[in-house]
């Protein structure tokens, strides 16, 4: 079974790039979590895989895949092959070590990990853009033999960690990351401006349903992981956090095509 979070579409990409390649069944994180008082138990077979696909937050898993794997267990778990794949702009800091930890809290050990480089989405803070169309091309063009590669791995099984920890993994994943939990993951700075034409697609591709229309105008509502899937979405340009700034927007070119109920 393959577990995944995506906002933009990246890993989601790669999460079915990877169940196709190795016919394991996906599973959405934030479908299984809908309910607030999530918790379950999910039955391995045999030889089953465990993976986890999401994108890096700020050098580490996305708040909601840590909280996911705080509430799940496995019936039969007896060292079942376990592995992750973080889809990233750039690198990824201690994500490895930070995972290792929660998993190792539920019983699990992880034998495998990748990052995989794509495009970049996080454009909130200043110094922060999408990446120019070039540089997106190249990235996605060069995803597609890595992606190929990871699911050959995965399909054999491989003890291989291939990963971007990039520079002072530790400062970023350890001094950084707390602060960007602390502070910066809510939509209290989402604001709209008199551009939107009431489309209600933030509404529909927010993976936690945070958004809600009220009197033709999005509202957040307090439930948001910060994927900016929302920002991203919109074809008016009509959202932005903090400070109105001329920052670009991207979506993985497939997102679209699978509609809302994969994300
Ligand atoms: C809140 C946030 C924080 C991010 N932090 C990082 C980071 O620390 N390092 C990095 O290389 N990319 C970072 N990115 C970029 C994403 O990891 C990357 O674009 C990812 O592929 C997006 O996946 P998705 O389309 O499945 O949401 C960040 C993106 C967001 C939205
Ligand atoms: S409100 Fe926007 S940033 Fe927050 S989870 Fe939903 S789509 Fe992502
Ligand atoms: S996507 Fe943009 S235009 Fe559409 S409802 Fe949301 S803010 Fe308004």
């Amino acid at each position: 079974m393959i577990f995944y979070f995506s906002g933009t579409g990246n890993s989601l990409y790669a999460a079915r790039h990877l169940a196709k390649a190795t016919q394991d069944r996906l599973i959405s994180i934030p479908a299984e979590m809908s309910s607030p008082a999530f918790s379950k138990e999910y039955t391995l077979s045999t030889d089953e895989r465990i993976g986890f696909v999401f994108p890096i937050h700020s050098w580490g898993p996305p708040e909601i895949v840590l909280r996911f794997i705080r509430r799940i267990r496995f019936a039969n778990y007896q060292n079942h092959y376990c592995y992750f794949v973080a889809t990233c702009g750039d690198d990824m800091g201690c994500t490895r070590q930070i995972l290792e930890r929660v998993l190792s809290a539920i019983g699990i050990c992880l034998q495998a990990g990748f990052s995989l480089i794509m495009p970049n989405t996080y454009i909130a803070l200043p110094g922060f853009d999408v990446d120019p169309l070039e540089i997106q091309k190249q990235k996605l063009a060069q995803a597609v033999p890595e992606l190929n590669r990871i699911a050959n791995d995965v399909d054999q099984k491989s003890s291989a960690f291939r990963l971007h920890p990039g520079a002072m993994p530790r400062l970023k994943s350890y001094l950084i990351l707390p602060l960007f939990k602390k502070i910066l993951i809510s939509d209290k700075y989402f604001h709209t401006t008199d551009q939107c034409i009431a489309c209600g697609k933030c509404v529909r591709i927010c993976p936690t349903n945070n958004i809600r229309m009220e009197n033709k105008c999005p509202v957040w509502q307090g439930n948001c992981t910060a994927c900016l899937a929302c920002y991203h979405v919109c074809p008016q340009r009509a959202i932005y956090f903090f400070a109105k700034k001329d920052k670009g927007q991207y979506l993985h070119p497939d997102l679209l095509k699978y509609g809302k109920e994969n994300n």
